[in-house]
């Protein structure tokens, strides 16, 4: 019961889908027809602004820190379930919202909250590794794919040391899920035509 029960759960906190209702509650505007059409925090950065940007990130972050957390609660503990696959559940949930016709964002902040929950040095460097990314090309797309490499590179280190194997399995997987999730930004970067942020 507990195991059915913590899956729709985290699913349905990751199908929040966070910069669409902003969007249409606060400024009667529906990201998905402007900009990139994402309803991620990038799009809603660029829609809808600073303010709504970062609420949107915040939310998208929380997201799958509050599924991964989730599992590890008492309550949950005989749920089998272990709390970087709930926090997976809500990346799956945040890529395909129930409350968005399944059309929703690129996994990137989701799937950083998921490593925030559970081993919280990797998001420290994810965000470095994002920040310093975006600096040097710009482009939130790059420096979302290169964060998602370093943390790859960080769990294949933190595996030789504390034989984490599931941890670099989901670091994998989620990192996959972002760079499938940016095949169309991969395709304008290659042709040169990705927007570039100027703000940074
Ligand atoms: O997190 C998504 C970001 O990496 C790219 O978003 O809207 O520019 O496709 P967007």
């Amino acid at each position: 019961m507990n195991t059915i029960l913590l899956i729709i759960l985290t699913y349905l906190i990751g199908s929040i889908p966070s910069g669409l209702w902003i969007g249409q509650l606060f400024y009667k505007t529906d990201i998905r027809e402007q900009g990139s059409g994402n309803l991620g925090a990038t799009n809603t950065f660029r829609i809808l602004g600073k303010k709504a940007g970062i609420v949107v990130t915040l939310m998208d972050i929380l997201k799958g820190t509050a599924a991964t957390i989730l599992a590890s609660l008492v309550f949950f503990a005989d749920s089998g379930i272990h709390p970087l696959i709930a926090g997976s559940i809500a990346v799956i949930g945040h890529m395909f919202p129930v409350f968005a016709k399944f059309r929703g964002g690129k996994a990137v902040a989701t799937s950083a909250g998921v490593v925030l929950g559970y081993h919280w040095p990797i998001f420290i460097l994810l965000v470095v590794a994002f920040i310093l990314c975006l600096k040097v090309s710009k482009m939130v797309s790059f420096a979302s794919m290169f964060a998602s490499v370093v943390a790859f590179v960080y769990a294949i280190i933190y595996m030789f040391f504390e034989q984490d194997y599931f941890l670099l399995l989901i670091i994998t997987t989620l990192a996959a899920f972002i760079f499938y999730r940016h095949r169309a930004n991969i395709a304008r970067i290659k042709a040169g035509t990705e927007p570039k942020v100027k703000w940074i």
